[in-house]
């Protein structure tokens, strides 16, 4: 008897969390697009890299930070990482500009802005654009920081 109690309460347990999810979701899917709430639930290049050529921790002016690590061979991003303490837009923001920037030359890499980032996510909202920025703020330091090392 005790037992069909605990899952029962188990199963009521449930059953709001997952009534609170759904509601936390349907409030994002209003703010947020499909694709922005794709990337920042699955993002991409998550992590750090063993031996980065360059890299970089940016803070924004909310205090969030982002950090970014990029390994080149022969001018070429080869391949590049991200981590994140900030929220989900950046954590987006992060995803996408990781991904735009493998394969490109560090020239090209460059001219990677924040409005590239806004354009795949297919818009943010204006109190997150500052995430966008922060991405590719970090993305250029980390070139610096390549640079800066004389390679
Ligand atoms: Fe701080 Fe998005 S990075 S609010």
């Amino acid at each position: 008897m005790e037992k069909k109690n605990e899952k029962n309460e188990t199963s009521d347990f449930d059953e709001l969390t997952k009534k609170i999810e759904e509601e936390i979701l349907k409030g994002e899917r209003e703010v947020y697009t499909e694709k922005t709430l794709e990337e920042a639930y699955n993002p991409k290049n998550v992590g750090e890299l063993e031996t980065p050529s360059g890299t970089a921790r940016v803070t924004g002016p909310c205090g969030d930070t982002l950090q970014i690590h990029i390994k080149i061979e022969e001018n070429e991003i080869v391949d590049c990482k991200f981590m994140t303490d900030g929220c989900g837009a950046s954590m987006a923001c992060g995803s996408v500009v990781t991904e735009l920037v493998k394969g490109k030359t560090i020239e090209q890499a460059l001219t990677v802005g924040y409005k590239d980032v806004i354009s795949v996510l297919g818009g943010l909202p204006e109190e997150n654009i500052h995430c966008s920025v922060l991405a590719v703020d970090t993305l250029r330091a980390a070139l610096e920081d390549y640079k800066s090392k004389g390679r």
